[in-house]
């Protein structure tokens, strides 16, 4: 049976970029988790719900269906949203509603049903904590809150979204690194048995190498 690797850290160290990469090398399925989040995040907004209130939350997550594709594509109730769930005002209503127990205990169902089978790659900030502590392989991917700004701002520009300053990003992603961090519910800590990769001076292909040679030994034994 194929293993399962999980990777968390504060957003934008890289997690999302190394594990597709890593997803298809391995012939592996990447599960990007804070899609699912900002799935969640983004229909609040739209259908007029409180993101504080937690049962409208669950409520809404009942009728909700998320779909994220091998390919990378994340649908929203058959909408495809892949691109209109990154921007900044929905980065924020994602870890707005991802404070909330009762919500992440509906994503996290759905995450280890899927996760069930094996051979897949799996990223967010409770991965190696809740949703599969049981993973062959664990990460904590960290990068300085200076280096994570630039990659997001040069992301957003070369992709064509609309970016803050990098100054603004900044701000926006230590807010965030705090209210993920500081949350009681399931907050962004290490995992028992996760490696730390600083990526602040690494290279995509360097990290990739890295977490590849954790994961060999036990894709070896698979192929046995
Ligand atoms: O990884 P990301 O930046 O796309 O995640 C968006 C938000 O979702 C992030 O602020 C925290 C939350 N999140 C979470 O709480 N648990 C996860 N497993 C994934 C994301």
């Amino acid at each position: 049976m194929k293993i399962n690797i999980a990777i968390d850290g504060p957003s934008a160290a890289g997690k999302s970029t190394i594990a597709r990469k890593l997803a298809e090398k391995m012939h592996y399925v990447h599960l990007d988790t804070g899609a699912m989040y900002r799935c969640t995040g983004m229909k609040a907004k739209k259908t007029g719900i409180d993101l504080e209130d937690e049962k409208a939350l669950c409520a809404m997550l009942q009728k909700t269906q998320i779909l994220l594709t091998p390919e990378g594509k994340v649908f929203l109730d058959g909408e495809d949203v892949t691109s209109l769930i990154r921007t900044d005002e929905i980065s924020l209503a994602a870890s707005a509603v991802s404070k909330h127990p009762e919500v992440r205990k509906d994503l996290v169902a759905r995450q280890q049903q899927m996760a069930k089978a094996g051979g897949f790659i799996m990223d967010g900030r409770d991965i190696g904590t809740v949703v599969l502590p049981d993973a062959q392989v664990k990460v904590f991917m960290t990068a300085s809150a200076a280096a994570r700004a630039k990659r997001r701002y040069d992301q957003n520009i070369a992709s064509g979204i609309p970016s803050e300053s990098l100054e603004e990003i900044t701000k926006e992603i230590e807010q965030r690194d705090y209210q993920d961090t500081h949350r009681s519910a399931s907050p962004l800590t290490q995992a028992t048995g996760a490696v730390v990769i600083d990526t602040s001076d690494m290279t995509i292909q360097q990290v990739c190498d890295a977490i590849w040679a954790l994961a060999q030994p036990f894709v070896i034994k698979e192929e046995e």
